[in-house]
C-alpha cells in the first residue's frame, strides 16, 4: 500500500511523513521544488514534483491512497484559495478516481460544513473547503474527511477529541501528523468524516 502524500512539505504534511516513514508506512511525497527533496531522501522518502496548479498526474503512479494535506496559506488571496484548496483538490480527487486508487483522505477545517459562520476573512477558504469537501463525498471513492480545528505547534500530545466541543477550538499539527497516520493506516475506515481537537481521548480511540 502505497500512500500519495500531497503537500508533503508542510508543517503536517513533514510530520506526517516522519512518523510514517519511521512506521514503515511506504510513501510519495509530492513537492513543488527539487530543493526541497534532500529532506525526505535522507529519512528513505520517494519524492516526485507535482504542482496542484499544473499537471501532476505522474504523481499518482503506483499509490493506492492519498493524504491531502495542501493547502494555499494564510498569505496568499482568494485566487490561490480557489485554484489550491478547492481546484487543486478536486482535480487531486479526479485523478484518484481515474486511477481507481483505494482511498483518499482529505484534511479539511473544522466547521467547513458552514462557511457563513466562520469570520469574514475565513469564508472563501472555508467555502473551498466546504466544496472540495463536497466533491469528494460525491466521488466514487472511498475517503475519510478530517476536520481539525485551529492548528498550533504544541507538541503532539497523541490526545485528541473528535468532538467540536465548547472548552477549545486547537489541535496541534502533531497530533493531525498522528491521527493521519492513524487513518492511513486503518484501511476499514471508509465514508468517514471526524472533527479533530486536542483533548484527553487516545487517538484509535478516537477516530474509531
Ligand atoms: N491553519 C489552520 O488553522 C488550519 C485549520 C484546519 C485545517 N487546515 C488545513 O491544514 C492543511 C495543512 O496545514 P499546514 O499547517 O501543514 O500548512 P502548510 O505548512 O502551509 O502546508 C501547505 C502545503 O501545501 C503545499 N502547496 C501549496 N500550494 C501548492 C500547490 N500549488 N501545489 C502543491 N502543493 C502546494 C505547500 O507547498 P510548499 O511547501 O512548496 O510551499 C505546503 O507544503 C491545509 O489543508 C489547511 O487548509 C489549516
Amino acid at each position: 500500500m502505497k500512500t500519495l502524500v500531497i503537500g508533503a512539505n508542510g508543517q503536517i504534511g513533514r510530520q506526517f511523513c516522519e512518523l510514517a516513514s519511521r512506521g514503515g508506512v511506504s510513501l510519495r511525497a509530492m513537492i513543488r521544488h527539487s530543493d526541497q527533496q534532500p529532506w525526505f531522501h535522507e529519512r528513505g522518502i520517494d519524492t516526485v514534483i507535482g504542482d496542484l496548479e499544473g499537471d501532476f498526474h505522474q504523481a499518482f503512479n503506483g499509490c493506492d491512497q492519498v493524504v491531502f494535506s495542501a493547502g494555499s496559506g494564510p498569505h496568499t488571496g482568494p485566487d490561490k484559495t480557489l485554484l489550491i484548496d478547492l481546484y487543486g483538490a478536486i482535480r487531486a480527487v479526479d485523478l484518484a478516481v481515474e486511477r481507481g486508487l483505494e482511498r483518499f483522505l482529505m484534511v479539511s477545517a473544522l466547521r467547513a460544513s458552514d462557511p457563513m459562520a466562520a469570520p469574514v476573512k475565513l469564508r472563501p477558504y472555508m467555502a473551498a473547503k466546504f466544496a472540495a469537501d463536497a466533491y469528494l463525498r460525491s466521488s466514487r471513492i472511498p475517503h475519510v474527511i478530517l476536520k481539525p480545528g485551529k492548528l498550533t505547534d504544541a507538541p503532539a500530545s497523541r490526545l485528541v477529541s473528535a468532538a467540536a466541543h465548547a472548552d477549545g477550538i486547537e489541535v496541534s499539527r502533531g497530533n493531525v501528523a498522528y491521527a493521519l497516520l492513524h487513518l492511513s493506516q486503518a484501511r476499514m475506515l471508509k465514508n468517514r468524516e471526524f472533527d479533530l481537537l486536542d483533548g484527553d481521548s487516545s487517538i484509535a480511540m478516537a477516530l474509531l
